[in-house]
Parts: structure tokens; C-alpha cells; sequence
């Protein structure tokens, strides 16, 4: 969908969307078209329960004394409530309302709100993203879908006061959502299309960016002594791959130590020998999720050239039972030379992200390095689908990286970490097991992490089993893969971290 920004005109033709503040208060757009339609946009408010509260619209149907084929008002609700994530809001809300009537384009009235944080531009650009997000559509292999049941939008206007000054704003927002929509694809493809190979290769696509993609396979990770992450590997015929990214965007050669994202790619969890059950299995191809967010991290901060050093590093397994895989009870070496009673196959994250993160920390030496993976079932039993799980072993980046998640409504809660969860995982034959007991199985799993941390490293883990993946369509993100986490990373960045 191309997106632009104009200065304001009513459209001849085509719908048109305005904004409504609550107590029904027309935004000048909205103002104008009731005066030149006789009152029409008044009537038709009067005729319902229309008051302009957030979440409320109304359309009207081609309105005499306009072309418009649909006027549709939107509701903003309270003016001193409406920050960037409301006018993301309306912007997925305006698209849902015209993309799908025939018409290739569409015109979103972008008003001044008086009383709002927010000036013009930035909403009009918050505007432009939350449509240009709730766009998004997985549909390769939909082959026999009827036109008509396909959006029919292909272009949107923005109109603004302030359309250079949005267009400025709205360039990185772009780029962040070409990162989301990356990771959306990858997480949605199937286990037959996206293994270890060929999410390689999707991660080498980044070269052409500026990004320095390296990929380790079998024989480099043996050399390494990556027992751990290979045991996982070993019952399946593809082979496992470690891709290394690196987005230097500080200017001259890297200097200083960088940010390291890791992500658990297991581009499909059968749960090994310790098979899981058959019923919702399919779910199981979403468990590169974490791997998928870190690369679709890496192409937002390499499209909008974040001022940052960043490395992402995931690590690509299937998880498959076989007469190679590895058994219940087997005692593997990871890369840091502690050594692992492997008690559950199914507990296989934190394997692979246990010689990925050590990998990561002996070449790089990260400053701060944070974590994501579908890790639990059990942080979906704890925080349901509304959170992600953080767990950090530092306040500052925990604050970071909750301020970083209200900005951009990724939600985290803070999970805690401690001793008496530690020993929940100490083996009666080597340096830990790999699962703990029943209860508090995501902070086990955190805590099986966590010996994976050098001392002077601050690390963050973030549990997103619950978040990866959505049954329901919100305001800018329709069902399916989410990339939870995207948004939230590139935002910690721009907030902290670049120069
Ligand atoms: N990939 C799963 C976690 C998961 C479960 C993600 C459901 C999304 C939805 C992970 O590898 C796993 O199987 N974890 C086990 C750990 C257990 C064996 C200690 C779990 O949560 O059941
Ligand atoms: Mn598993
Ligand atoms: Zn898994």
C-alpha cells in the first residue's frame, strides 16, 4: 500500500475519513463536510449512539453534496488522553473501514486536536503507521480467494496542515513497520517452507542493507563445542544453522561494546522424544518466533540507520523425534563447558539460546544483551496472552525495557528472579538439568538462562510464548504473527542507546 501525505482537499471520489472527538465533537474535516452535506454528518450521529468515544465509528454512505463514496467518522475519545498510540489506533481503525469496498484509494482527514500532547504532524504520521501495520495480510496461499474478498486498497492519502513535516516523521516509522512486516512473514510461513536453511537465507536478504550477515552451520557450531543447541538439532534431518548480524550504524569502524539481541529460532518444536501432543501441534511452527523478531529488529535499525552498534544472533533448529535424536536423560556439553542433564526434550530453548548467548558474549563482549523466545507454556499460564514475561538481572534495563513497551503498547511484566528458583534446577549427575518441577516453569526456564550470563553483562530475557502469535485482531495488528517485540526493541534503542 503506498501512503502519502497532501494538504488538505476533500476527495472528489473514494471514502474519506474524520476524526470525532468525544461529546461528539467534529474535528474541522469532519466540520466542514456537515456544513457542505446540509448537516448530514450531525443527523447521522443523532440517528445512533455515535458520541466520538475511542473504539466508536459510524460511516455514512455517499453523502449528496460530496463525491466522497463514504464518509466515515471515527471516535478519539478524550483529546488530553490522545497520544501516539491512539492516533496508531485511528489510523488501523480508518484502514479497516475503507479497504475493503472496491475502491483503490482513500483519503484519512489528519485535524489539529486542541487539548492533545500531540502536534499535527506527529499524528499525522502515527496515523500513516497504525494503517500502514493493520494493513498487513499473509494470503501467498490463498489461491482461490475471490477478488472481492481481498482488500481492495492500494493507495492512502494522509491530508495535513503539516504534510512535509509528517513525511519527515513518518520515514523511520516506515522502516520499522518493513521490519514488523518481515517478521510477521517469517513466524507465518510453515515448518515445510521456513527451516534452519531457509531462515538463513531470509536473514542474508539483510545484506543488501548494510547488514553483515554471517551464517555458522553444523561443522563450525561442533567446532565451537555448541553441545547443547546440536543435541537439540540432532533428531532432525535439516541441519541447524547460527546466523550472526551485525548493523553497525555508529559511522566509523565499531568501537565500544554493543547491544546483542538473541532469538530462539526452532522452526518447529514436536517437543523431541518428550513428543508433545497432537492437538494444536500446528502452533509449534511459530516457535522461531523469537529468531524472527530479531531479524526484523536488525532491518528496522539498519532501514532507518539506527546511530547504534547492534548484533542480533538466533539460533535454527527443528526439534523433531528420531532414531538420532537426543534421549531423555542425556548429559550434554555446551559451549561455556557447564554441562546439562537434558530430563525434557520439549525444554529445548533454552538450549539452543544457552551456547547462542555464550557464543555471543565471548566474540562480542555485549554491554547489555536481551533474549527473546516462546520459551513456556508457563509464562502463558501466568501473564495469559496480554504480557510478555521480562526477567532481568538489572533494574535499569527492566525500567528501560517496560518504559520502551508502554510507548508502543507491547505490554511486559516483570517476572522475578532468585536462588530458591535456581535450585530448582541443579542434576544429581551434571552442572543443571534442563527443566525444573511443575511450578514456576517460565522462572526455571529464566533462571536455566541466567547461568548462561557472564557477570558484567546486563541481560534481559524476554518470555514471549504468549504474545508471538494472535487469535484476534487489534487495532494495528491483525491476527496471526504479531512480531511482538519488534517495535518494543527498535524503541528501547532510539530511546537509550544510539549516540
Ligand atoms: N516452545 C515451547 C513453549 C511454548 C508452549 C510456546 C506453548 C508457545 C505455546 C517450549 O519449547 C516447550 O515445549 N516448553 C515446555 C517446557 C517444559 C517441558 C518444561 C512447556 O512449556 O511445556
Ligand atoms: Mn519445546
Ligand atoms: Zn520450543
Amino acid at each position: 500500500m503506498k501512503i502519502r501525505f497532501a494538504s488538505p482537499t476533500l476527495p472528489k471520489a473514494n471514502p474519506l475519513v474524520v476524526g470525532v472527538l468525544a461529546d461528539r465533537k467534529l474535528l474541522d474535516t469532519a466540520q466542514q463536510v456537515d456544513e457542505i452535506t446540509g448537516g448530514a454528518v450531525g443527523r447521522a450521529m443523532k440517528a445512533g449512539r455515535f458520541r466520538g468515544d475511542s473504539g466508536q465509528s459510524l460511516t455514512i454512505l455517499a453523502p449528496a453534496g460530496t463525491g466522497a463514496s463514504r464518509v466515515v467518522l471515527i471516535g478519539l475519545g478524550d483529546p488530553a488522553k490522545f497520544n501516539r498510540l491512539a492516533a496508531q489506533a485511528f489510523g488501523g481503525a480508518a484502514y479497516r473501514h475503507v479497504s475493503g469496498h472496491g475502491n483503490k484509494t482513500a483519503t484519512i482527514a489528519v485535524d489539529a486536536i486542541e487539548g492533545a500532547d500531540l502536534g499535527g504532524s506527529d499524528i499525522a504520521a502515527n496515523v500513516a503507521y497504525g494503517a500502514r501495520l493493520a494493513s498487513y495480510r499473509f494470503d501467498k496461499y490463498r489461491t482461490r480467494e475471490k477478488p472481492d474478498a481481498k482488500p481492495s486498497l492500494d493507495g492512502l492519502t494522509i491530508s495535513t496542515d503539516g504534510a512535509a513535516a509528517a513525511r519527515r516523521l513518518w520515514r523511520p516509522l516506515d522502516k520499522i513497520a518493513d521490519g514488523v512486516f518481515f517478521t510477521r512473514d517469517l513466524v507465518s510461513e510453515p515448518a515445510n517452507v521456513i527451516y534452519p536453511a531457509t531462515l538463513a537465507k531470509e536473514a542474508e536478504t539483510l545484506a543488501t542493507m548494510g547488514v553483515k550477515v554471517q551464517v555458522l552451520d553444523e561443522k563450525r557450531m561442533a567446532r565451537l563445542k555448541m553441545g547443547a543447541l546440536l543435541g537439540v538439532a540432532q533428531g532432525s534431518a535439516h541441519q541447524p544453522r547460527l546466523v550472526v548480524l551485525r548493523w553497525d550504524g555508529t559511522g566509523n569502524a565499531p568501537s565500544g561494546r554493543p547491544i546483542a539481541f538473541i532469538g530462539k529460532g526452532v522452526t518447529f518444536d514436536t517437543g523431541g522424544i518428550s513428543i508433545k501432543p497432537s492437538a494444536n501441534m500446528e502452533d509449534m511452527k511459530w516457535d522461531m518466533g523469537g529468531s524472527a523478531v530479531v531479524l526484523g529488529l536488525m532491518k528496522a535499525l539498519a532501514g532507518r540507520k539506527a546511530k547504534v552498534n547492534a548484533v542480533g544472533i538466533v539460533g535454527l533448529v527443528e526439534n523433531m523425534p528420531s532414531g538420532t535424536a537426543q534421549r531423555p536423560g542425556d548429559v550434554v556439553h555446551t559451549m561455556s563447558g557447564q554441562t546439562v542433564e537434558v530430563i525434557n526434550t520439549d525444554a529445548e530453548g533454552r538450549l539452543v539460546l544457552a551456547d547462542a548467548m555464550w557464543y555471543c558474549q565471548d566474540r562480542f563482549k555485549p554491554h547489555t544483551m536481551i533474549d527473546l523466545a516462546t520459551l513456556t507454556g508457563a509464562i502463558i499460564v501466568a501473564l495469559g496472552h496480554h504480557n510478555a514475561g521480562l526477567f532481568a538481572n538489572d533494574d535499569e534495563l527492566a525500567g528501560r525495557l517496560a518504559g520502551a513497551a508502554e510507548a508502543v503498547g507491547e505490554p511486559v511484566w516483570r517476572m522475578p528472579l532468585g536462588d530458591a528458583y535456581n535450585k530448582m534446577i541443579d542434576s544429581d549427575i551434571a552442572d543443571m538439568k534442563n527443566v525444573g518441577s511443575r511450578w514456576g516453569g517460565a522462572v526455571t526456564a529464566a533462571q536455566f538462562l541466567n547461568r548462561f550470563v557472564k557477570d558484567d553483562v546486563k541481560w534481559a530475557h524476554l518470555d514471549i510464548a504468549g504474545v508471538t502469535w494472535s487469535n484476534k485482531s487489534a487495532a494495528t495488528v491483525p491476527k496471526g504473527g504479531t512480531a511482538f517485540g519488534v517495535r518494543l526493541l527498535d524503541r528501547l534503542v532510539s530511546e537509550h542507546y544510539e549516540s
